[in-house]
């Protein structure tokens, strides 16, 4: 078949270079993609939220599947718009409708479906401006710190944990008038929880699912987790605390109920679930749904499906996810970020890179790189390119990582040196 895969990422070049492996792939497109994503199947240059190039490009080049990386065209509706065209209704999304997308979209969506279906989740409310008073009152009762989270999209920034009442109300005032745009004229205040998080992604056909491997990411730019919020800098797969019986409690407590849930309010949901789960004394609890792959941890978890991928989205597509084999491998595989110094903030980009060459035992996927007019490769993002390496440890995977962390160089490089350090 011929497939197309969406998304620009590191999370796309680790899918795609997977997705290439499947002998059931004649041809794979990348829209847009990156310097990557190249050497595995071939760019198209079209944005993934222009849903009518991308319908054109399906129909032109006989595409028969289509798999979404990233969340904005799940949430714009992209596969309600596949299935309201008759010539594209028939080519398999493996990604959610517009309304399944809801449980990303907009964090008081997913809170009330998890009040709904007895899903272990923080106590919250929402509130508008028009509420700020009540919100204020909501806040008081609670105790530090306080978690304030715009309803909709906000790139992964929209959520604020703040020590201190006074600046909470402040804070949620300003995100009222607009802090996030119209993405925090709701905001959901809740209760903090205290644990350590794991990233459970759930492949479903909405009847059927196979849980992927767990993995942990690594979101904070400097060690020990301090430091300012990235788009991650790292991820490790498996979590050791991630054992049998935790696993137990999240497919009986969170994964069955969700599938459920969606399927008794009719919602059609074909893709991926990604619980971002906190682990409060043994007992988990969704801190957020997405409906799509983590990143980094896309890195790591692709390197440990033995199984055709490709198998598994026809699973997807077919309703018969159930008939199809998920093999993990055992190993540990783990990603280390090389980054832009200066990222989260301010960075230069166009650095000239070199040692990709010399890197040995590891695997490479570009998230900010492009090729320059006179050939070179050159940074072109925060995030550079991500490490993975497999070990049967997890000393073993990360020693490889680092190793190759030092071959590869450019100007102002950095990365973190304790990536897994609190597992
Ligand atoms: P989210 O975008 O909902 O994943 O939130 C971003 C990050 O904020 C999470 O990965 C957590 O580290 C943290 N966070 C969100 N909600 C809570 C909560 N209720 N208690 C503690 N930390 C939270
Ligand atoms: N790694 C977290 C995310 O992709 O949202």
């Amino acid at each position: 078949m011929k497939l197309l895969l969406l998304g620009s990422g590191g999370r796309e070049h680790a899918m795609a270079w997977k997705i290439a492996q499947s002998k059931k792939v004649e041809k794979l497109f990348i829209a847009p993609g990156n310097g990557g994503t190249g050497s595995v199947g071939e760019n198209v240059n079209i944005k993934v939220t222009d849903f009518k190039a991308i319908g054109e490009f399906v129909k032109a080049n006989g595409i028969s599947m289509v798999v979404v990386g990233p969340e904005v065209p799940l949430v714009e509706g992209i596969a309600d718009f596949f299935q309201a065209d008759a010539a594209l209704k028939n080519v398999a999304v493996i990604g959610p409708s517009k309304t399944g997308a809801q449980l990303e979209g907009s964090k008081d969506f997913a809170k009330a479906f998890m009040m709904r279906h007895n899903i272990p989740t923080a106590r919250y409310q929402s509130f508008t401006g028009e509420t700020y008073d009540e919100a204020c009152k909501f806040l008081e009762t609670l105790e530090a710190p306080y978690v304030l989270k715009a309803d909709g999209l906000a790139a992964g920034k929209g959520v604020l944990i703040i020590p201190d009442l006074a600046t909470a109300k402040k804070e949620l005032k300003e995100m009222f008038d607009g802090m996030f745009g119209n993405a925090s004229a709701t905001v959901v205040i809740e209760e903090f929880l205290s644990g350590i998080e794991c990233s459970v992604f759930v492949l479903t056909d909405g009847d059927n699912y196979k849980i992927l491997p767990v993995a942990k990411d690594y979101k904070r730019i400097g060690e020990g987790d301090k430091g300012l919020n990235t788009g991650g800098m790292g991820s490790v797969s498996p979590v050791p605390f991630a054992d049998d019986t935790f696993m137990k409690k999240v497919e009986e407590r969170i994964v069955i109920p969700t599938i459920n849930g969606l399927k008794e309010e009719k919602i059609d949901y074909k893709g991926f679930i990604f619980l971002g789960l906190i682990n409060v004394k043994n007992e988990p609890m969704v801190i957020e749904y997405n409906v799509r792959m983590g990143d980094p941890e896309t890195e790591a978890v692709m390197l440990r499906i033995k199984s055709d991928l490709v198998d598994l989205f026809e699973g997807v597509a077919n309703h018969d996810l159930g008939k199809r084999t998920l093999e993990v491998d055992p190993r540990t595989a783990v990603t280390v970020m090389l980054v832009s110094g200066g990222y989260p903030e301010d960075y230069e980009k166009g650095k000239v890179m070199t040692g990709l060459d010399k890197v040995q035992d590891s695997i490479l996927f570009h998230a900010g790189t492009a090729i320059n007019d006179k050939g070179e490769l050159v940074t072109s993002g925060g995030r550079v390119i991500a490490i993975s390496s497999y070990g049967n440890t997890k000393a073993e995977a990360l020693a490889q990582s680092f190793k190759n962390a030092q071959v590869i160089d450019y100007d102002k490089k950095y990365f973190r040196r304790d990536i897994g350090f609190d597992l």
